[in-house]
């Protein structure tokens, strides 16, 4: 696996492991269990849910791939919008820290901008900090706009990612928001970096994937985390391809690579909203 150095001093990898549409289907909750504990032992340290995701059901999983090894694991959870005024945020939390079975999230995030006033929001992540029941707080689906909102806050300077959708087809951030981000060392976590799956089965990848022996999946993913700063979390529930997903983090693409992976997925040539799932 490879890491980068966050700023608060910590490694993280640059690959993680997606769980959305986990925790869905008690007759899958095993399998799923399973294919997270092999994401840790291939280096996938850090797995990525949501509140949201399975109805709470993915975070129960995530807990029970996390049991008996917590310290080695870095959880991400993130809140609804619609939970996120201070109580709501403050409750929320709880409800995830009891269904994740720990006692503390590595990053909590907002899922994407709501109603509720950012200040409230921000506030509540500062007392979870306090409280030990966080070790770090974030956001996602914020655009360049909405991160000027937030780092104009007292305590804004300390949100610690942004996870947005970024893929070979959605390259949008490149503009302006993943330059901001790295000058601020905001580190961006790339969901979807398959585009769902497509990207896994798409022909333009074909080649390179010959080339480097290995699947167009591989390839998209390694495309992802090419630059600084960005960690792509796939998600997969099945074993051979979290093994293909994992062998991304070991493979640097060379100049023709990604040269004809910019003619098949041109590069934004100007600013456009960021898009969303
Ligand atoms: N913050 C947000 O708003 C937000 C939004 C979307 C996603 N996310 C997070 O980002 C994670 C990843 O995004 P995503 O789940 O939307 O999409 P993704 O990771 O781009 O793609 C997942 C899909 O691709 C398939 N797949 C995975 N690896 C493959 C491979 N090697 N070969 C072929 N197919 C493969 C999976 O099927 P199998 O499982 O059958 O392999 C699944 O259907 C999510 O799980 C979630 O944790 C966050």
């Amino acid at each position: 696996m490879r890491f980068f150095q966050w700023r608060t001093g910590e490694n993280l990898p640059v690959l993680g492991a997606g769980t959305w549409n986990m925790g869905e289907n008690g007759a899958r909750a095993d399998d799923e269990v399973e294919v997270l504990k092999l994401a840790l032992d291939l280096g996938l340290t850090l797995i990525d849910t949501a509140e949201m995701y399975g109805a709470g059901g993915a975070e129960k999983i995530v807990g029970r791939a996390a049991a008996g090894g917590r310290d080695e694991v870095f959880i991400v959870s993130k809140v609804y919008p619609h939970n996120a005024t201070f109580d709501g945020t403050m409750a929320a939390c709880e409800r995830s820290l009891q269904r994740l079975a720990t006692g503390h999230i590595d990053l909590y995030l907002l899922h994407w901008r709501g109603s509720s006033p950012l200040a409230d929001t921000v506030e509540a992540f500062e007392r979870l900090k306090e409280q030990g029941k966080i070790r770090h707080w974030g956001v996602s689906n914020f655009d360049t706009d909405d991160m000027e909102e937030l780092l104009a806050l007292p305590a804004g300077r300390n949100c610690a990612a942004n996870q947005v959708l970024y893929n070979l087809n959605q390259r949008g951030i490149e503009w302006q928001l993943l330059p901001e981000c790295r000058k601020r060392e905001v580190p961006i976590m790339a969901y979807s970096p398959l585009a769902q799956g497509p990207l896994a089965r798409h022909r333009a990848l074909a080649p390179i994937a010959r080339k480097h022996g290995v699947t167009p999946a591989t390839i998209a993913l390694a495309w992802t985390i090419r630059g600084p700063g960005v960690i792509a979390i796939p998600k997969t529930s099945d074993r051979d391809r979290m093994r293909e997903n994992a062998a991304a983090a070991d493979l640097i693409l060379d100049r023709d690579d990604l040269a004809a992976l910019d003619r098949a997925f041109p590069p934004p040539s100007r600013k456009n909203p960021l898009a969303l799932n």
